[in-house]
């Protein structure tokens, strides 16, 4: 899998230089509104992920019905009435096997790790013509921070399809400007579908004082048919244990072993980077990966700082994203969310992040 964010080396470098690492915390990208704009399409990895090719498991009926629901979602509509989205859902005379859809104008895709709903989102943008956005809660809220309000609507507004990935409500900031967003969006005939691991009604839960924003959490709701996915993490059916950890041998051998492949390396200590990753926007962090095909980090420890721990997930979502195998070594990386952090509000954020982990650090994301 080669990405663009995994460019190989520019020939115009030395022998010298493509065998010894950069580093990560010598990058200090910032993107801009513009450039954030032209991100908002479907991670490379996602680029083939169609309907078709989303193979539900029989044990799990949520995940077939899932899928059926999105299909019928993304399907042209019947012109019927003014307001698009009011004809959705319609059985079309003849047509009574098709799924029926929901006749709002948002689904809410809530389920498991790595049970396929970035998949199916990306299959349902691909499914769809017209204006179509494809991006995570924090590049929609990095979008705002760039743009401002207004000038985000007007980017968003007219769009047929507005898909988010990973939706969380952390503070009570995200969840004004995103209710507002949402509402303002569908009501001028944007569709939107998101994914999040956790249901509407209890997003914030055990962050901030939730309750205070039910009035605004639950009209969002209200724009969603929420659909629960079940299942197995497929990035695990083949992968159990620990992310790896290597013995400082190892772990040279394998970076240069990637350089000599071709692959641009990166070597940082661990603290490093859990405290370069606090200088740079969330939104940025796809920049500090580009060109990159390997990321070596040393000494990893276990982690008690929330707020390094939340921008080490945001960081690793990238990472991800893109594909790039990480070699380490210290603690096993599954292991960093310390200090009861794995019994607090963001409890899922972090088993999703080791699953990611556990997929990053085996050999089958080497290339
Ligand atoms: N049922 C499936 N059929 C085919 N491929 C799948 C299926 N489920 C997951 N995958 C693939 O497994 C990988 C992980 O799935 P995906 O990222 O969509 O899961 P997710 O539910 O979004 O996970 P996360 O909670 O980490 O965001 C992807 O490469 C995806 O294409
Ligand atoms: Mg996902």
């Amino acid at each position: 899998m080669l990405l663009p964010g995994n460019a190989k080396l520019d020939p115009m470098s030395t022998p010298d230089q493509q065998h010894s690492s950069a580093h990560l915390v010598d990058r200090h990208p910032r993107i801009t509104g513009t450039e954030l704009v032209a991100t908002l399409v479907p991670p490379p990895q996602f680029d083939h992920a169609t309907f078709d090719s989303y193979r539900p498991d029989p044990d799990y009926p949520s995940q077939a019905e899932a899928r059926d629901l999105l299909r019928a979602f993304a399907e042209p509509e019947p012109q019927i009435g003014r307001g698009g989205f009011l004809g959705f859902g319609r059985k079309k005379r003849g047509d009574e096997s098709r799924p029926s859809g929901p006749a709002k104008p948002g689904v809410y895709l809530d389920g498991g790790f790595g049970v396929g709903k970035t998949h199916l989102l990306a299959a349902t943008w691909h499914a769809t013509a017209g204006r179509k956005y494809f991006g995570t809660f924090i590049q929609y809220t990095a979008l705002v921070g760039a743009l401002g309000y207004d000038g985000a609507v007007g980017v968003l507004q007219g769009a047929r399809l507005i898909c988010i990935d990973e939706f969380e409500l952390d503070d009570p900031g995200d969840t004004m400007l995103m209710t507002r967003l949402i509402k303002d969006l569908t009501a001028t005939g944007s569709r939107i579908v998101a994914t999040s691991n956790t249901p509407p009604n209890a997003l914030g839960e055990g962050r901030f004082a939730a309750a205070d924003f039910m009035r605004e959490i639950q009209a969002m709701s209200d724009r969603f048919v929420a659909v629960r996915i079940d299942g197995v993490d497929y990035r695990q059916r083949d992968i159990t244990g620990d992310a790896v950890a290597l013995s400082e041998d190892a772990y040279r051998f394998a970076l240069a072993d990637a350089s000599t492949a071709g692959e641009r390396t990166t070597d940082d200590s661990f603290e490093d980077l859990v405290a370069h990753l606090a200088t740079v926007h969330p939104s940025s962090y796809a920049g500090l990966l580009d060109g990159v095909g390997c990321i070596g980090l040393r000494d990893v420890y276990e982690l008690t700082d929330q707020s390094a721990a939340l921008r080490f997930v945001a960081f690793i979502d990238r990472v991800y994203d893109a594909q790039i195998p990480i070699r380490a070594t210290g603690l096993p990386l599954t292991s960093i969310f310390g200090g009861g952090m794995l019994d607090g509000g963001y409890r899922k954020k972090y088993l999703r992040c080791m699953s990611r982990l556990n997929a990053l650090t085996s050999s089958e994301i080497e290339r």
